[in-house]
């Protein structure tokens, strides 16, 4: 029974909800030489979060979690006011992991009334995501600057599955010179292939059943490419006809290819390259991508 209770009381994460009080927290820790490692999130936690909190466990002495739906990375159309929240269930699973800090601050704290200033990394942002959803990656290095200069991390972590977010991420840390080392984790998917993400709760039954074409277009796109097809609007083209019969009435906003390090759309397959699609179901937005 005690070990029971001391369990609960060691799994149990703290919840920290001031700006002021975090960055004391970091900063008393930094002063007693902790390594600390930091995985930025917008809640709603599933094992693709999970799983970066624990390929950072084993390499830092402390550990937080940010949940904080950023207001300035939606744009007026997007989905802000319906973004899932569970506060409770997310402690919960922080707990599991475990977490040592949840941090979970208010819009009006991170962005107080005369808040001004933003980090823009330029044109990494301009393709894939960034002309279909204009300031939305300013508002993510914004956030994720303000964050960083909160939790002071010596390590965070970021998931592939937003592969051009996590590019755009090292490119500030790089640029600015944040002594900060960033870890990219693999993308984690549902049984049937679907990657992971909080949006997926909006998807109707139907939806969920036909948004597994965005893995079987990626699975065709490495076969092709395995066999040696070298040229991108083939496979590009293969996979907009296998998105066309297996979802009902699919809104293709991008299926490209393009280059690792600068994302610049390619026409023959060579050196590293990422395969990224973005399909609209309904009014669930999905993206997913593949390294080759
Ligand atoms: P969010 O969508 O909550 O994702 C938080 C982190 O989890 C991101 O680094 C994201 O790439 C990663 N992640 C999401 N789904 C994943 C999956 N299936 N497998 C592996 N990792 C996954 O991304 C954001 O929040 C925000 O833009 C944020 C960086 C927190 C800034 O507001």
């Amino acid at each position: 029974m005690l070990l029971f209770v001391i369990n609960l009381v060691v799994m149990s994460p703290i919840l920290i909800e001031s700006v002021a009080e975090m960055q004391a927290q970091s900063l008393a820790w930094r002063a007693q030489g902790r390594r600390i490692g930091f995985v930025p999130t917008m809640g709603y936690l599933h094992e693709g979060h999970l799983s970066l909190v624990r390929l950072l466990r084993p390499r830092c002495d402390v550990l937080v979690a940010s949940i904080f739906v950023n207001p300035i990375q939606f744009g007026p159309n997007e989905d802000l006011a319906r973004y899932p929240r569970d506060l409770r269930r997310d402690m919960e699973l922080c707990g599991q992991v475990p977490c040592d800090v949840v941090f979970h601050p208010s819009a009006e704290e991170i962005y107080p009334e005369n808040f001004r200033t933003h980090i823009e990394v330029g044109e990494l942002a301009d393709n894939l995501c960034g002309p279909f959803r204009p300031g939305h990656f300013r508002g993510v290095t914004t956030v994720v600057g303000i964050l960083f200069n909160l939790v002071q991390p010596h390590l965070a972590a970021f998931g592939q599955k937003d592969a051009q977010q996590a590019l755009v991420l090292e490119r500030m840390v790089r640029d600015l010179r944040m002594p900060i080392e960033v870890v990219v984790g693999p993308t984690l998917r549902e049984p049937d292939g679907l990657a992971m993400s909080s949006r997926n709760v909006y998807l109707q039954p139907e939806e969920r059943e036909q948004a597994t074409a965005l893995y079987h277009a990626l699975q065709l796109a490495e076969k092709r490419v395995t066999a040696g097809e070298r040229r991108a609007d083939k496979v590009v083209a293969a996979m907009t006809e296998l998105i066309a019969r297996e979802v009902t009435a699919p809104v293709i906003e991008y299926i490209s290819v393009v280059d690792r390090q600068r994302l610049h759309p390619l026409e023959q397959l060579r050196g590293q390259f990422v395969i990224a699609l973005a399909v609209r179901l309904g009014k669930t937005r999905l993206i997913d991508n593949a390294f080759f």
